[in-house]
């Protein structure tokens, strides 16, 4: 008898997950942290609040459970986000977030004078404003201090490893997502380290996501009540831990999360980059490769609707009279672009809106269009894709926003697609423990795992009609952006 971890470090709460060697969860607990908005669009966080978390989560975790049987730890974190270590691994400044939108100088110099050419041909992919790269040129320019005291950098959920085990590590899904790694070849481009002028040493040891980064610190498994002997794998970013949770991993696989942001995930055996590169071209905690869309405002949309502007938690309670003949009959709709937007328009000044309200417009219509934007934002993405000639026909779908029925219904109709709802509904979490328990042994590699553990509890067809009204809809959405670029 084993029990495996898996941590979800996600931008509002921790998530952590034990699950037996049968794969079923035992337990789960969510701590919640808070996230900075310290000046408009830019996005920071304590990494000393996600450590509090992860601790206190995980002897709540354990209680009444014998924690002496854990074997293995994984963690899925929130990727990008810059965590800047001195001489004394202590933190240097708040991270960074993934939807921080202050790099937009850095981007541009990166995109238009360094060019996309070389950086798709070092990295495989362009600067976004969340990206980890032109966070470290920000910060080269404008924290100087700052930046001369950089030894090491890390992604959020290195981090915590980092603390667990006292190894500086990173596995290759979300070392991807900094713009610093050579993703074909699995390596860190020394082009790009140059270029934001940091030494190859600052950067951690790269891993394969299930493979073994080392063992628990003995004043932290003391702390814990955990066996010094339970191994740490190196775990992966949120959305191929998640794509492994919902068992995203086979070629042409896709994985649709809902969560703060909305991702896209394809899985494929083959390195390959769009050539525009509007999808990201990352590695897969697999083993093999993926291409994904990311929004940056997708749940965290409907969060702000109901709770900052409604103030209301009862996220079910406002969506009671969206019924099924409204659905595609509202004349209101929803920019959702709160944070700017990353896939596919890729502008971190772009803002929300509501559009197209009358004087007959309810609670519920705005409401309705605020699901129904970021369904119509996700599928810009799965244009993309097919754009390609990826054919997207079904798709798993998780995340807090597939917990609610009525925005899986729209999602499904919008986007003309099956969509498959797994029965371990934290996806990054359970891909966590997956890759922990590949990395305790008891599966040979990720697809053996994920084939023996990954059930799914429901499937929602899209209805032929709905999708044609849908279809309309999204045409006049998809010219909304375009009409008020730049205005603001
Ligand atoms: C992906 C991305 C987000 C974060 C959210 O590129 O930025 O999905 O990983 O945690």
């Amino acid at each position: 008898m084993a029990y495996f971890i898996g941590i979800d470090l996600g931008t509002s709460a921790v998530k952590l997950l034990l699950v037996d060697e049968e794969g079923t969860v035992r337990n789960t607990v969510s701590k919640e942290y808070p996230l900075y908005f310290p000046h408009p669009g830019w996005s920071e966080q304590h990494p000393a609040d996600w450590w509090d978390a992860v601790k206190r989560g995980l002897k709540e975790l354990l209680a009444g459970f014998d924690a002496s049987l854990v074997a293995a730890i994984g963690c899925g974190g929130q990727m990008h986000g810059l965590v800047a270590l001195d001489e004394n691994d202590a933190v240097i400044r708040p991270a960074i977030l993934w939807n921080d939108g202050r790099t937009e100088k850095q981007v541009e110099y990166l995109n238009n004078v360094i060019g996309r050419e070389k950086l798709s041909a070092f990295t495989a992919n362009i600067a976004f404003a969340g990206f980890t790269a032109p966070k470290l040129l920000w910060m080269r320019e404008n924290e100087p201090e700052n930046f001369r005291r950089i030894q090491k950098i890390m992604l959020p959920k290195d981090y915590v490893n980092f603390k667990l085990t006292g190894v500086h590590a990173c596995d290759y899904s979300d070392a991807s997502g900094m713009l610093l790694l050579d993703v074909k070849n699995k390596r860190w481009s020394r082009e790009m380290l140059e270029i934001c002028g940091v030494p190859e040493a600052a950067m951690p040891r790269l891993f394969e996501s299930s493979a073994v980064i080392g063992t628990l610190l003995p004043d932290v498994a003391a702390a814990l009540g955990l066996p010094q002997a339970a191994v740490v794998v190196a775990g992966a970013g949120d959305n191929a831990a998640a794509a492994v949770g919902t068992g995203t991993v086979k070629n042409g696989d896709c994985n649709i999360s809902v969560g703060t942001s909305g991702t896209v995930f394809i899985a494929s055996d083959a390195f390959g980059v769009d050539p525009n590169n509007a999808l990201h071209a990352f590695a897969h905690a697999s083993g093999g490769y993926h291409l994904m869309g990311c929004m940056l405002s997708a749940a965290a949309c409907n969060k702000w609707f109901c709770e900052d502007i409604l103030h209301t938690k009862d996220y079910a309670a406002e969506q009671t009279e969206i019924t099924d003949e409204k659905l595609a009959r509202n004349d209101v709709y929803f920019l959702p672009y709160l944070m700017g937007e990353r896939s596919p328009i890729n502008d971190a000044s772009a803002r929300a809106m509501f559009f197209g309200m009358r004087m007959d417009t309810s609670r519920a219509d705005l409401t309705q269009a605020v699901l129904e934007g970021v369904a119509f934002a996700l599928r810009d993405s799965v244009e993309v894709a097919r754009s390609l000639g990826i054919g997207v026909a079904s798709s798993r779908l998780c995340g807090g926003g597939a917990k609610s029925p009525l925005w899986r219904r729209i999602i499904a109709n919008v986007l003309n697609i099956t969509l498959q709802i797994p029965a371990a509904e934290e996806g990054p979490g359970y891909g966590g423990a997956m890759l922990a328990m590949v990395g305790a042994g008891l599966y040979p590699d990720v697809p053996a795992c994920a084939d023996a553990l990954v059930k799914y509890k429901e499937t929602v067809s899209p209805d032929p009609a709905l999708a044609a009204l849908y279809e309309e809809r999204y045409r006049t959405f998809k010219k909304l952006y375009p009409a008020v670029k730049g205005i603001l």
